[in-house]
């Protein structure tokens, strides 16, 4: 039942996320805009200053870090100023105000380079001829990170980051490779997303599952129960019980 912060709230997935949350949970949301969603609180502020992180997240018992610059293709110096800068400034926050948990949207590109690889090149130009979707090799919590951005890598650096806090001030440290959450909740805008599409339900229970379980530091993949999803769900099942209901495969006309 405790207050939790949330930056970027006021975006596509903190919109899902404070409609999920809000009914056990006090929310405080930071960003640059009002949330649309009643319950809440919005402080209109700049994640990449560390006041407003820190005074922001003062009395929570967690901190949900969504806001970051989000195209896959953005500018070094834009990644550096929003997406480093702000990840590190919740870390500190969380230290100082004695929070011990973080989740992170990281980001499928975070490991996005093993797209260059077969079979997942193939699949994510909708090439099935040959393949099983039973038997893909599937990119799980222990491969090597692959970032196929300067994005990747704030997502990458998100991750280390969460490691160190975790491993030296024992924060709960959560990092949420995210695959593709549209605002019209379907797979619909390319083919790409018949395997790593994560519908509205499943990023909403995947968040509420890692705030409800007392955690260590952990990735886990945000992707639906797709047929040709490539990405690990095992971790997240066995770790937080995390049981997609959605796939993608549903939608395909
Ligand atoms: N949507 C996806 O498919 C997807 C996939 C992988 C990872 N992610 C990650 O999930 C998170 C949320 O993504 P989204 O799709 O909801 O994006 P979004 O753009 O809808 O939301 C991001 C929010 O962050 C806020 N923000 C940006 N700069 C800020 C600042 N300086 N201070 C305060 N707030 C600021 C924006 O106003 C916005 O409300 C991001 O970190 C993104 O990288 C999303």
């Amino acid at each position: 039942m405790g207050k939790i912060f949330i930056t970027g709230g006021s975006g596509l997935i903190g919109s899902i996320v404070n409609k999920k949350l809000s009914k056990n949970h006090e929310i405080i949301n930071l960003d640059l805009y009002e949330s649309n969603i009643n319950s809440t609180k919005t402080i209109i502020g700049d994640m990449n200053n560390f006041e407003d992180v820190l005074s922001g997240s003062k009395g929570c018992s967690a901190i949900i870090h969504l806001g970051a610059v989000i195209e896959v293709n953005t500018s070094w110096e834009l990644v550096l100023k929003n997406n480093f800068e702000s990840t590190r400034n919740v870390y500190e926050s969380a230290r100082l105000n004695n929070i011990d948990k973080v989740i992170f949207a990281s980001s499928n590109h975070a490991v996005g380079l093993f797209e260059n690889d077969s079979p997942y090149k193939d699949i994510v130009k909708g090439n099935y001829d040959g393949l099983d979707p039973q038997n893909i090799p599937i990119i799980d919590h222990n491969v090597p990170i692959r970032p196929d951005s300067y994005y990747g890598i704030s997502k990458a650096y998100g991750e280390s980051l969460g490691r160190y806090y975790y491993e030296k001030f024992n924060i709960q440290s959560i990092n949420l490779r995210i695959g593709t959450v549209q605002k019209i909740d379907t797979p619909k805008n390319s083919v790409r997303h018949f395997a790593t599409w994560l519908a509205h339900d499943d990023i909403a229970q995947l968040v509420e599952k890692s705030i409800d379980n007392k955690l260590g530091f952990e990735i886990f993949y945000g992707v639906s129960n797709n047929k040709w999803r490539f990405w690990d769900i095992k971790n997240a099942y066995n770790k937080i019980g995390y049981e997609p209901t959605e796939n993608a495969e549903n939608y395909r006309k």
